[in-house]
């Protein structure tokens, strides 16, 4: 992909289906009784391989273009896969199905590409072997493929020893199969979409203060609706909050606090963005971002926000770069562990474009404003990483080259398409 140098953004978009929430619904129809309906999924890459793992263990899953339709077996009704399960890129995959999959009485495989086989698993396979499941691994059970024969287990009190919305929704999931209550309490509160799921499908799940707490349980299928991706419209955020003249409506997007940090973020670096048609769904809070251009100005970003933005900080670094003065970032030593790591990749690629940006070992510090020169960059197979560098061609003096930019499927199969109707 190639980006050039734009005069300004202007208009009402959508943006697909949010990930997080899109894997969700398929896990929770899956393991529901009844049927349940599935609108405004993102068919991107990592909510297919999902789909593909669930039809694996014997969930039919249908497709009729507007919505998925499920037909739940409810929480005993699995079969065991008769081959390996493949999450593909997917973190969220592999993690919070393994959850799923140490509470059945039966063998399952799964496996993922080089970058999922090189994340950490020790962090999932740790509390679900506590809870007693067997579960191995490559690397002395530290990676994928994963190797895991479920059942009987037990609840567990469980502190989780990173903010990780993907080792807490394992442990829940798992806490649905576990005789007695399984307690999780979190460092600093992550996103919170499989607690409020489990709600929507008539589960009982409680909060008090920063524990949640689980028991075995059937759940009823339902519909749900998937709003817009906040991770996905946080691109077009900062191309319009950066580049003057550009006005932009992002319209039913998912505005869940456990996500809005980015919104936080460009507030402080001086953005002008607002909120509208606010409403509910599913118990998550969806609305439309209205967002102006203007000037921003460099920003300290750390503490308890970072999980409530983790995926978004390729493109505030692009923010960072446009800025007036310097933005500072740590306490984000998990973006080593993405799709690719992130501070390293985000380091290299917009040193290339002739951005000055410093890596720390928990985040960076970019020194602003930049005149990005344009050249020849490399996603590393990261979507995220790839949408960031296209944002920076919309700002640069010669065109932005994108290699192996392929991989932006994963979460936004018509990004280009969706940038060049906005782009003037
Ligand atoms: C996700 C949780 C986050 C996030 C990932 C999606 C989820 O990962 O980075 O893209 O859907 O639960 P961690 O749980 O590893 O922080």
């Amino acid at each position: 992909m190639i980006t050039r140098k734009v005069h300004c953004l202007q208009g009402n978009m959508t943006v697909p289906g949010d990930k997080s929430i899109s894997h969700r619904s398929i896990m929770l129809a899956s393991i529901s009784q009844g049927k349940s309906v599935i609108t405004g999924f993102l068919r991107g890459e990592d909510c297919l391989s999902t789909i593909e793992c669930f039809r694996g263990l014997g969930v039919q899953i249908t497709d009729n273009g507007d919505e998925i339709i499920v037909e739940g077996k409810g929480i005993n009704g699995l079969q065991e896969p008769k081959d390996i399960l493949n999450a593909g890129n997917s973190g969220t995959t592999m993690r919070l199905m393994s959850g799923i999959l140490a509470g059945q009485d039966f063998l399952s495989i799964m496996t993922g590409d080089d970058s999922l086989r090189s994340r950490p698993m020790a962090r999932i396979a740790s509390p679900l072997k506590e809870m007693g499941a067997k579960i191995d691994g490559r690397c002395n059970g530290k990676s994928a493929p994963l190797v895991i024969r479920g059942g009987n287990l037990k609840g567990i009190e469980y502190r989780l020893p990173v903010a990780s919305a993907q080792v807490k929704s394992a442990v829940i999931l798992a806490g649905l199969y576990a005789d007695g209550t399984t307690t999780i309490e979190e460092p600093v509160p992550s996103r919170d979409h499989t607690e409020r799921m489990v709600k929507a499908f008539g589960g009982n799940i409680k909060r008090e203060g920063n524990k949640i707490t689980v028991e075995k349980q059937e759940l009823y299928g339902q519909t749900v609706r998937v709003p817009g991706d906040i991770s996905s419209a946080a691109f077009f955020m900062v191309a319009a909050a950066a580049k003057e003249n550009s006005h932009l409506r992002i319209k039913n997007v998912g505005l869940n606090p456990t996500r809005t940090g980015i919104i936080d973020v460009l507030k402080e670096m001086g953005a002008d963005i607002k909120l509208e048609n606010l409403n509910t769904s599913g118990g998550e809070e969806i609305g439309d971002i209205i967002i102006k251009g203007g000037k921003l100005k460099g920003a300290t970003i750390g503490g308890e926000i970072i999980p409530r933005l983790i995926d978004e900080i390729p493109i505030i670094v692009v923010a960072a770069a446009l800025a007036e003065g310097t933005t500072l970032i740590t306490g984000a030593e998990e973006l080593k562990h993405k799709e690719s790591n992130r501070i390293l990749t985000v380091v290299e690629e917009l040193t290339k474009l002739g951005i000055k940006i410093e890596e720390l070992s928990d985040g960076m510090m970019i020194h602003g404003p930049n005149i990005i020169k344009g050249g020849t960059v490399n996603s590393y197979g990261d979507h995220r990483i790839a949408m960031a560098l296209a944002i920076c061609g919309l700002f640069s003096e010669g065109p932005v080259k994108i290699e192996n930019s392929e991989c932006i499927a994963v979460s936004f199969p018509n990004f280009e398409e969706t940038l060049r109707k906005i782009i003037f």
